[in-house]
């Protein structure tokens, strides 16, 4: 009897606990796509700002030291660590994905092939003592004069592409494509 009670208290607990659980996880999901979403429209605007005022070539600045800075400060605001990565990057020192993030890129990429919104391909997952969030960036017309094809680069982005990153990767995307991710992850107890 006493056995029985003790298993039903045990298995009672494990249950809560599991549901306790899953209310943080759906949070934690909910948390991260509000941040992940900080970033895209500020760096949009900021871009935009940059190509009026110095052209296209004038704004590569605004995404090799921009972004980078905008992460630091929404990371220091939220306490989620966040940073842009891709299958083919352009700046291969800060955006070489890990081995989960490669792998939510190739499972977006196979998503948006069948036919899925690139715009809402996500995923959240609690791995340790973190909780990742990766939400895929689709190319957008604007993109494509700095990552589309050879015909959609002027002569002058070509040029400040090659000299800050001679190993380029990320051009000859189309509109539509899934051009990286935007990768997030928070401690957890
Ligand atoms: C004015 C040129 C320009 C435009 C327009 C532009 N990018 Fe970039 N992008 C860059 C540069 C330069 C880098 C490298 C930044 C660095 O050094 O970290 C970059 C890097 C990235 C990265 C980080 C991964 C990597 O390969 O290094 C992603 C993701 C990205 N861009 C997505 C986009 C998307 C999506 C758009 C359109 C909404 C866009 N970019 C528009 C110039 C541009």
């Amino acid at each position: 009897m006493k056995k029985t009670l003790m298993l039903a208290t045990l298995l009672g607990t494990s249950l809560l606990l599991t549901c306790a659980t899953y209310a943080d996880d759906a949070a934690l999901l909910e948390e991260g796509r509000k941040v992940a979403m900080e970033l895209p429209p500020k760096l949009l605007a900021k871009l935009q700002e940059n190509i009026a005022s110095s052209g296209l070539e004038g704004a590569i600045p605004v995404c090799k030291d921009l972004a980078p800075k905008m992460a630091g400060a929404i990371a220091q605001q939220t306490g989620w660590k966040i940073k842009r990565v891709s299958l083919k990057t352009r700046n291969s020192a800060r955006a070489v994905p890990d081995a989960w993030e490669k792998a939510a890129l190739e499972e977006f990429d196979q998503r948006a092939a069948a036919a899925e919104s690139p715009a809402k391909l996500e995923k959240g997952e609690r791995i340790g003592n973190e909780y990742r969030y990766i939400k895929a960036l689709p190319v957008q017309p604007l993109c494509l004069n700095c990552h589309g094809p050879a015909e959609n680069l002027g002569t002058a982005v070509q040029e400040v592409l090659k000299n800050h990153y001679p190993d380029d990767q990320a051009v000859g995307y189309s509109e539509g494509q899934i051009r990286g991710a935007i990768s997030l992850r928070k401690p957890i107890e």
